[in-house]
Parts: structure tokens; C-alpha cells; sequence
């Protein structure tokens, strides 16, 4: 069982994870109009990860006898300068994710709710992650500049990557 008050923050947030995967659905979309396709790809896994995340914290609502709301969700931006642009807009959001889950732990410890305190645990090590990928990705385009073929360089590097489920969450997202 969990507080009124706990149940009430983490269905915030789940929210706020399901705003992030259009975040960055929307980014995928213009990366592609770019002829970015690489980046368009790392975009596209990006949303399937923030769909665990909201899974995530979807299943331990439920599993904790809780009925969630899904809130109206807010429109997300569409237009973009850069792939530089986008990957600063996207650690910026991060950021926020991060501090987000730091309330959240917060929380958890002052209302002695172990269990809630356990399960943000897997998150707060995802955003050190997060962020690195961000970080790492913004120094490389920094360094390219406008330069069209290392540009190109690192889109490809973004074509990469493989999406891999949160655990505990389903395959099929
Ligand atoms: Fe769900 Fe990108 O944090």
C-alpha cells in the first residue's frame, strides 16, 4: 500500500514519461525530414524506452491497487534548428526527468515507503545514462560543427541503436 499523497506524484509522473516518448516520437519525425535517418532511428528507440518507463510506472500503480488518470497531455514542439538543437532540447528534458525522480525519491524516503523507494531505484541509475548519451552525442556535434560529412558520420553512428525493454516490461511497444 501507498500514501494518497505518493500514488498521487508517481501518476504525475507517469504522465510526464508519456509526454516524454512524444517528445521525442516528434523528434524522430524531424530528424527524418533532415534526411537524418540515423538520428531519426536513435529517436524512435528513444520513445520506445520512455514507453517502458510510463509501462513502468503504469504496472506498479496497479500492482499497488491504484486506479490511474492519464492526464490531458500538453502539445510537444515539432521545429528544430539542428540535430545539435534537438539533442540539447533533449538533455535539457532529461535533466528535468532527472530531478523529477530525485523528488520522487525524496518522497519515498521521508514517508519511510520502502517499496516505492526500491522501485525508483532502477530509474535514478537510468538517468546517468540518459544523460551520458546526451552529453556524448552533443560533444561529438559540437566538434563536426556544420560539417555535412561528419554530420552524416554520426547519424549513422545513431542508426545503431537497438532498442532494449526496461525489464519487467513488455517486448511489444
Ligand atoms: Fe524516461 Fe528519458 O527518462
Amino acid at each position: 500500500m501507498i500514501s494518497k499523497k505518493m500514488s498521487d506524484a508517481l501518476n504525475t509522473h507517469m504522465n510526464l514519461e508519456l509526454y516524454s516518448a512524444h517528445l521525442y516520437l516528434s523528434m524522430s519525425s524531424s530528424a527524418n525530414t533532415m534526411g537524418l535517418k540515423g538520428a531519426a532511428n536513435w529517436f524512435t528507440v528513444q520513445y520506445r524506452e520512455e514507453m517502458t518507463h510510463f509501462f513502468k510506472f503504469y504496472t506498479y500503480l496497479v500492482d499497488q491497487g491504484e486506479n490511474i488518470a492519464l492526464l490531458a497531455s500538453k502539445a510537444v514542439p515539432n521545429k528544430y534548428k539542428s540535430l545539435l538543437d534537438m539533442l540539447e532540447q533533449t538533455l535539457k528534458h532529461e535533466q528535468l526527468i532527472t530531478k523529477c525522480i530525485n523528488e520522487l525519491s525524496e518522497q519515498a524516503v521521508q514517508e519511510k515507503d520502502h517499496a516505492t523507494q526500491i522501485f525508483l531505484q532502477w530509474f535514478v541509475t537510468e538517468q546517468i545514462e540518459e544523460e551520458n548519451n546526451d552529453r556524448d552525442l552533443i560533444a561529438k556535434l559540437k566538434l563536426v560543427g556544420d560539417n555535412g560529412h561528419g554530420i552524416l558520420m554520426i547519424d549513422g553512428e545513431m542508426g545503431q541503436r537497438v532498442f532494449t525493454p526496461a525489464p519487467g516490461t513488455p517486448v511489444m511497444i
